[in-house]
């Protein structure tokens, strides 16, 4: 009889601590909610006009280029911006355009283009981070063969790089892919048919009727990913062969600029003028689903889009349009410029759904402790009596 006490009230304690320990543990969970603040950065730099941004996590800042200023700066999750290479190599006025870190070497890889009535100039530059910004090498990208750069000039518009450190810069101009390796030899690397198949949209305006490929990302299982402003089309390219094929999507994205990945989910991230798309694929991107659109700030001219700190997705509103037309010439160039979270209402409500699942689940728990414990006092009862 003693011994069957105590063991009942050591079972009776551990039911105890259980439905306690749930209630801590739903407690202690933050709760995702719309009216969290997003974080949102502004940073002054006179005339900057940034077009392209990434995120440095080892550093923990993120990286803009300048519209005509030759310079790459470093921007604080505070705002606190500083220059961090200043290459007066670079032709006159070029502009930086796509942004990306190569992690395993320690680099920055910009994209540097000329824009009219500049000669002109398209290249990729790398920069050791782990040396104030040295350069590494600056490589001029080669024109397609017979091309007159003057007619038509390439456009390197944005970059991706591999384990390896080779980077992938496309041509917005020319729908083609370059490749350059780590020692910054350069070279065409897909020019796949496909590229130039498919239907301009019907409502493209000046501003990207020219513009093709456009937003790259690296996928680690050997392909790329390659978003096409004027026809809205994303294309999977193999990274050995260079092959490309159309990515199956539930809709165009149109007018598309830069693009980036999040690493936790594989979740893609394509911003535009109007609108971030944020798209998943369960089948390595044969096929992929737009599974929300987030309106933007038309007026910031949002260009690019980076994975900062804690998987928080982030815009750079540079303003590019207005620099381009040249308000930046004189005392009026603007100097304030933003980079801003975007919030996916859509994947806050999947973080809930995940919450209800848990406390449903500590529900459930707790129901079957009371018919354990009525149960153990109807034995004891019985025992007692
Ligand atoms: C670069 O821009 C400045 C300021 O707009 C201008 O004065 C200068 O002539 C430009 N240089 C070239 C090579 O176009």
């Amino acid at each position: 009889m003693k011994a069957n006490m105590s063991s009942a009230s050591t079972r009776c304690r551990s039911f105890f601590v259980f439905p306690i320990l749930f209630a801590v543990v739903l407690l202690s969970l933050p709760i995702p909610s719309s009216a969290d603040t997003r974080h949102v950065i502004n940073f002054r730099s006179p005339g900057l006009y940034p077009e392209g941004l990434t995120w440095d996590p080892r550093d923990q800042h993120f990286l803009v280029g300048s519209l005509h200023s030759r310079t790459i700066h470093s921007v604080s999750d505070a705002g606190v911006i500083e220059t961090l290479i200043s290459d007066l190599d670079l032709p006159e006025n070029a502009t930086i355009l796509g942004l990306a870190v190569d992690s395993t070497n320690r680099r920055l890889l910009a994209c540097i283009h000329s824009l009219p009535p500049l000669p002109p100039f398209s290249a990729l530059a790398a920069y050791d981070l782990r040396n104030g910004g040295r350069r590494v090498f600056l490589s001029p990208l080669p024109s397609l063969p017979g091309d007159d750069e003057d007619i038509a000039r390439d456009v390197a518009n944005d970059v991706a790089v591999d384990f390896k450190g080779n980077a992938y810069v496309t041509n917005s101009a020319k729908n083609f892919i370059w490749k350059v390796d780590r020692d910054g030899a350069a070279s065409i690397f897909s020019r796949s048919p496909l590229f130039n198949s498919q239907p301009v949209a019907a409502d493209a305006d000046a501003s990207f009727r020219d513009c093709g490929l456009n937003g790259i990302v690296y996928i680690s299982k050997g392909y790329l990913l390659v978003v096409q402003s004027n026809t809205g089309k994303v294309f999977k390219v193999d990274e050995e062969s260079g092959n490309a094929r159309l990515v199956l999507l539930n809709g165009d994205l149109i007018a598309a600029d830069g693009m980036a990945r999040r690493q936790r989910d594989g979740t893609i991230m394509v911003v535009s003028q109007k609108k971030l798309w944020l798209l998943k694929s369960q089948d390595s991107w044969s096929e992929g689903v737009v599974y929300d659109e987030i309106d933007l700030d038309l007026e910031g001219f949002p260009t690019a889009v980076t994975v900062g700190e804690r998987d928080r997705i982030y815009v750079l509103y540079g303003r590019v349009m207005e620099g381009i037309m040249g308000s930046y010439k004189e005392e009026g160039a603007r100097e304030w410029f933003g980079i801003e979270e975007v919030w996916s209402e859509k994947e806050g409500g999947e973080d809930k759904i995940w919450l209800y699942v848990l406390i449903g689940f500590g529900f459930a728990y707790f129901c079957i402790w009371r018919f354990q414990m009525k149960k153990l006092i109807t034995n004891m009862d019985k025992k007692i009596t």
